[in-house]
C-alpha cells in the first residue's frame, strides 16, 4: 500500500484526505514513478475548488513530480526502470508516493538536476519557456509586464527575461515581494495592491507602454492589463488566481488599441513528446548555466498538502512550493 492525497468533493483544503491505496500497474504506454518530490501549483487549487472539473470523483490531485521509474507498461522504449525522471502533465494524482501516467509525459532528468529542483520547476519552467520563447518569441529589448512576479512562475520569468535582455516590470503585493522580484532580475516592480498600475507603467516606459502583458491573476487585472499595452501589442492571459476572466466583449481589444489576445496553456504547447523534450531541454540548459535558479521557498510533508495550498492561496508564499512524500 502507498499514500496518496485525494478528494471526494470540491471545496476548501479540508476536502483533501490522505488515504492508503495500492499503486496501479502501468498499462500499455504507461510508466509508474516512485515520487521523491512533488510540485505544488495553483492549478491544483482550481481542481480542488471545482473551477476546473476533475474527470471523476474521488480524484487524486497534482500533475507534477520527480522520482525514479519503478515499473514500465508495454511498448515504452525511451525509459527504463531506475531512470531519474520528472513530469508536469497528465492525469491528476501526483500528490502521492507513486504515480502512474503516460510515458510520453515523462522526461529523463540530467544528473545536474536534483529531484526537489525538478519538482519545483518543471511545470513552472516549461510555462515560462513557452510564454517567453513561443507565445511571443522575445528577442531582447522588449518591455513586458508580468503579474505575480515573486511567485513560482514569476520568479523564473524574472530571471529568464533578464537573460533575454527583456525589461520585465513585475507586479507584487508587498515590499518584500518587490525586493525578491528585483533580485531575480525584474527591471522594475509595481505594488498592484496600492499603485495605479497603468500610470506607473506609463512613467516607467516614458509613455511607450508594454509590448506584452503576461497576466495570471485574471479577473482582478484583465482590464488594467489591457491599459498597459502599446497599440497592436499582445495580451497573454494565462491564469485565474483571483478568479476567471469571463464575459469579455471582444470589442474591448479594438477600444484599447487594436490589441491581440491569447489564452494559452502548457498542454497546448507541450502537446507531443518531441515538443515536451525540446522545451525541457531549453529549461535544463537555463538551469545548468546558472542563469535561472529555482527558489524552493516552501517544503511540506505530503500529508500537509492542504496547509501548503492554503499558504499559496493566501498569497503567503514566494518562489516554488514542494511536497515531500
Ligand atoms: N496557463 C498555463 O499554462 C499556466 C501554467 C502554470 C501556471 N499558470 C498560472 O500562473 C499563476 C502562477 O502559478 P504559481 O503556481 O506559480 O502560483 P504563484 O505565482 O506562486 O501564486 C499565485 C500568486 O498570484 C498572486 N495573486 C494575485 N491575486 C491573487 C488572489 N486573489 N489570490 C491568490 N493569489 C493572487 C499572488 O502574488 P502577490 O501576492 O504578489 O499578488 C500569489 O502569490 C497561476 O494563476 C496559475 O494558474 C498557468
Amino acid at each position: 500500500m502507498a499514500k496518496r492525497i485525494q478528494f471526494a468533493h470540491t471545496g476548501g483544503s479540508e476536502v483533501l484526505e490522505l488515504v492508503d491505496v495500492s499503486p496501479s500497474d502501468p498499462g500499455p504506454g504507461e510508466v509508474r514513478v516512485k515520487n521523491e518530490a512533488i510540485g505544488l501549483n495553483f492549478i491544483d487549487i482550481y481542481f480542488r475548488t471545482g473551477l476546473y472539473p476533475a474527470p471523476s470523483l474521488p480524484s487524486g490531485l497534482g500533475t507534477e513530480g520527480a522520482g525514479v521509474v519503478d515499473a514500465l507498461g508495454e511498448g515504452v522504449t525511451h525509459l527504463k526502470t531506475g531512470d531519474r525522471v520528472a513530469y508536469a502533465q497528465g492525469p491528476l494524482g501526483a500528490y502521492a508516493e507513486y504515480h502512474t501516467l503516460p510515458a510520453d509525459k515523462v522526461v529523463v532528468l540530467p544528473d545536474s538536476v536534483d529531484f526537489d529542483t525538478a519538482a519545483a520547476c518543471l511545470l513552472k519552467g516549461l510555462t515560462v519557456q513557452y510564454l517567453l520563447r513561443q507565445t511571443c518569441p522575445l528577442k531582447g529589448g522588449e518591455t513586458i509586464l508580468f503579474h505575480a512576479a515573486a511567485g513560482g512562475v514569476g520568479s523564473i520569468a524574472c530571471q529568464w527575461a533578464r537573460e533575454l535582455g527583456v525589461k520585465l516590470i513585475g507586479t507584487v503585493s508587498s515590499p518584500e515581494k518587490a525586493a525578491l522580484a528585483e533580485k531575480n532580475g525584474a527591471w522594475a516592480t509595481i505594488d498592484y495592491t496600492r499603485e495605479d498600475v497603468a500610470e506607473r507603467v506609463r512613467e516607467l516606459t516614458g509613455g511607450e507602454m508594454c509590448d506584452v502583458v503576461y497576466d495570471s491573476v485574471g479577473k482582478d487585472t484583465w482590464e488594467l492589463s489591457l491599459d498597459c499595452l502599446k497599440p497592436r501589442a499582445l495580451m497573454v492571459s494565462f491564469g485565474n488566481s483571483s478568479g476567471p476572466v469571463d464575459g469579455v466583449n471582444i470589442g474591448i481589444l479594438n477600444q484599447k488599441g487594436s490589441l491581440f489576445a491569447t489564452r494559452p496553456s502548457l498542454n497546448g504547447y507541450a502537446d507531443t513528446r518531441e515538443r515536451l523534450e525540446m522545451m525541457a531541454n531549453d529549461l535544463f540548459t537555463m538551469l545548468e548555466s546558472g542563469k535561472v535558479k529555482i527558489d524552493i521557498a516552501q517544503r511540506y510533508p505530503l500529508e500537509e498538502a492542504g496547509k501548503a495550498q492554503d499558504a499559496v492561496q493566501a498569497r503567503k508564499t514566494t518562489g516554488s512550493t514542494i511536497l515531500l512524500p
